[in-house]
């Protein structure tokens, strides 16, 4: 039997998301999804600033949604997690876990005692005696400090993933992973943006960009002159709410410029990918990320990419009990879904 699932539990900049999955005869099914706001400030750079609002709001959308499954699968992203391929000769997986940590200490710019390590054989001969091996390196301080949290929220976090591996795998779960195109999968956050390139069947290339939604937020409270809550209210308010208030082409306008901005951050990284690989034209972009939805991004992605855009369904391959949920709001929920689904599917005894 399949172990049991962990609950996703997403802690984003600007919200929490939480998924939990049930593994059926059918396939996979939706128990639990739902998010909820984090006060601005709550996170910044990647550090939690306010540890009992933070371990409040979980308590609070765990109690929501009557969430008794007390272990999670949480996730770092960012400045705190570093992520490579590294070539190594070919032993085994024991092998490989005694001797991780002493050959790690050359390809991370940190001091080894203040990371976790962690190591993956993604390819068991890559010829001349060497094998593919994919490193991650978080820094410990920041692992604690969000399991701190969860802790204080009375959850165990059993499980501590990346965002951009979160993405993979809610990616698997919903869309055939191409075996002979280069796909890349981008989720615009309010302060990252995870890359996850995928070539082969394989990942190949994983980045996080810190930047996202907030820059946009931050321009338009400037630009206007008002506090970051309306700011961000009138970034995500319909073109009816904005074009009566007669600020709508304005915000597009400042919209688009960001955009443009976040668009060329992306396309730098792509084209370090494309330098250093062999499959290097990327078909098609899987977006997901509340800000995805900004003004200009689709269309900047497009013309100055020249790839496919398409949105990541996390619900796609999910069976949904439309008496249980509603559909429309949980469609809406969709953008921002992607690394929570992800998380939902890592088991128990997962590391
Ligand atoms: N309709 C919209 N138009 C523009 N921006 C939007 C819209 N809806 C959401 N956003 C933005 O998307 C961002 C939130 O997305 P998401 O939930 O994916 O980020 P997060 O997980 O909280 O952040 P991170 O992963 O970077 O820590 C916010 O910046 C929000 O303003
Ligand atoms: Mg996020």
């Amino acid at each position: 039997m399949a172990a049991q699932h962990v609950v996703g539990l997403d802690i984003g900049t600007s919200s929490i998301k939480v998924c939990q999955l049930k593994a059926t005869k059918k396939g996979t099914q939706l128990v639990a999804f739902d998010s909820i706001m984090l006060p601005p400030d709550t996170i910044r750079d990647g550090q939690v600033m306010h540890a009992p609002q933070l371990s409040e709001r979980i308590q609070e959308v765990f109690g929501l949604n009557k969430i008794r499954n007390r272990r999670v699968a949480i996730s770092l992203s960012g400045n705190s997690v570093i992520i490579k391929k590294i070539s190594l000769p070919e032993m085994t997986v024991e092998e490989l876990e005694d001797s991780i940590q002493w050959e790690a200490e050359q390809y991370i710019p940190f001091d080894i005692k203040d990371v976790n390590v962690d190591a993956q054989i993604i390819n068991p001969s890559a010829g001349q005696g060497q094998m593919d091996v994919l490193l991650v390196a978080a820094k410990r301080a920041i692992i604690d400090e969000f399991a701190e949290v969860v802790r204080d929220a009375r959850i165990d976090p059993a499980v501590v993933d990346v965002d951009a591996f979160a993405l993979y795998n809610c990616f698997e779960l919903n869309h055939e992973v191409p075996r002979d195109e280069t796909v890349a999968l981008v989720n615009i956050g309010a302060s990252t943006i995870n890359i996850h390139i995928v070539a082969g069947g394989m990942s190949a290339f994983t980045r996080d960009i810190t930047t996202g939604g907030n820059l946009l937020t931050e321009e338009i409270s400037k630009q206007f002159a008002v506090p970051w809550e309306e700011a961000e209210h009138m970034k995500t308010s319909s073109e009816t709410t904005l074009s009566m208030s007669g600020v709508l082409r304005e915000v597009q306008r400042i919209s688009e410029r960001v955009s443009e901005q976040m668009v060329s951050e992306i396309q730098r990284s792509l084209d370090f990918f494309a330098a250093t690989s062999m499959n290097a034209e990327i078909s098609t972009i899987y977006l997901s990320g509340g800000a995805a939805l900004q003004t200009g991004l689709i269309e900047g992605l497009e013309r100055r990419l020249g790839a496919e855009v398409r949105a990541i369904n996390p619900f796609q391959n999910v069976f949904v009990d439309p008496k249980k949920f509603d559909l429309a709001s949980l469609q809406r929920m969709a953008p921002i879904a992607a690394v929570a689904v992800g998380l939902g599917c890592r088991a128990r005894g997962d590391r």
